[in-house]
């Protein structure tokens, strides 16, 4: 990666684009911004980026634990240093058999249990969830330890990278012992802010100071025979949900989701394979509302080829209420830039797999 993209830390995460921050860093650079406002935050990679590079970030996504990692980098302005205390009284918990345990915490010795973490693990999960709670830290604070937690938990799961089933025998990592590190904080020199809506409420909360507003949103599956979409957010990853809630969820299923994430009530519209009443996709329709409500100057938009928004129909909406300024199309299995186009030749590109675009759009107004 160039050096010029700034470092940032993050779970694994369907989707994360820290392969594409040179892309999106460049392309930002061309136009003259100050503010950014990164609607589907998800990881935070992108945030992150921004927020080191100096740019005023609104950072948003549906997602509680987003709005933790969020809080955690973006409005912290204390040294790093500030949180060691914390974080070493947390890591010096006696562990205990708590809620986490009960459901997640799996027997070392038995092979055939499924469960994203060792018992030891989650015991230590137990005492350290209850203890940051209890502590009745400032907001910062306790986004930080919350996020330290996560990033821990990260460094030892049995999974393959979500949270809808297990490995079927333990990953070598699910052995070693969790343990807190503080997460790679900076000192913010601006003003950030952090929201947790879906993005339609988001767009309530903008004013007029938006530069580049950044979409990354859930593209669902184009294959017409697979169920929705195969990443649902919610579903993926509801244990950081309820890390951060420690609410003790009704679970369910062999993968002890919250209740609040089956299928039927969980989702976003983003997330739908269906046509709406006009025959259209309706992520399309929710991407032609996005573009045509959000009050910026510039839109990123990010758009993978297996993504259900047919290229044809995305190409539309982007020029009725926007001029095509660039795109980029990435090699997303090789980080290669395959070329840029400035034409509507993006689309013929699309029936190939594995390629991301970005593209930069300026609003009409
Ligand atoms: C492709 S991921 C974003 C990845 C992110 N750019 C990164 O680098 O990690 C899509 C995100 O959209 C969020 N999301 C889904 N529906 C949403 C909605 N209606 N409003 C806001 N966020 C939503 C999901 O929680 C998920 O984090």
């Amino acid at each position: 990666m160039p050096s010029d993209v700034p470092s940032t830390e993050a779970i694994k995460y369907a989707g994360s684009k820290l392969k594409l921050l040179s892309h999106i860093l460049s392309l930002s650079k061309k136009v003259n911004a100050a503010t950014v406002f990164d609607g589907f935050s998800g990881s935070t990679r992108v945030s992150q980026a921004y927020a080191k590079k100096g740019y005023r970030v609104y950072a948003n996504d549906i997602a509680v634990y987003s709005k933790f990692f969020n809080t955690a980098f973006l409005l912290n302005k204390q040294g790093s240093e500030t949180y060691q205390p914390i974080i070493d009284h947390l890591n010096s918990l006696a562990p205990i058999d708590g809620w986490f345990t009960e459901y997640y915490g799996g027997d070392e010795n038995s092979a055939d249990q499924k469960f994203p973490w060792q018992k030891k693990n989650t015991r230590r999960l137990d005492a350290i969830r209850d203890e940051i709670d209890r502590l009745n830290l400032d907001e910062v604070t306790k986004a930080v330890a919350i996020t330290s937690l996560i990033l821990a938990l990260d460094q030892v799961d049995s999974t393959l990278g979500h949270y809808v089933s297990y490995l079927n025998e333990w990953s070598p990592r699910s052995y070693k012992d969790l343990k807190l590190t503080v997460p790679n904080l900076w000192v913010n020199q601006q003003d950030n802010l952090v929201m947790n809506y879906d993005i339609f409420e988001a767009l309530n909360h903008l004013g007029d100071e938006i530069d580049i507003a950044y979409f990354d949103p859930p593209y669902g599956s184009n294959n017409e025979k697979m169920p929705p979409s195969r990443v649902r957010y919610a579903s993926y990853y509801h244990i950081w949900t309820t890390i951060c809630l420690n609410d003790r969820p009704e679970v369910f299923g062999k993968a002890r989701r919250r209740a609040d994430t089956s299928d039927t009530i969980a989702g976003s519209v983003f997330e739908e394979f269906r046509r709406g009443s006009s025959g259209r996709f309706m992520v399309i329709e929710a991407i032609e509302k996005l573009i045509r409500e959000i009050r910026a100057r510039y839109i990123i938009l990010s758009y993978s080829s297996g993504g259900r928004a047919t290229a044809e129909e995305l190409n539309e909406v982007l020029n009725t209420y926007g001029e095509i300024i660039e795109i980029e199309k990435i090699d997303y299995k090789k980080n290669v830039m395959a070329g840029m186009k400035w034409t509507n030749d993006w689309i013929k590109d699309t029936a190939e797999k594995n390629f991301e675009f970005l593209f930069l759009v300026k609003k009409k107004t």
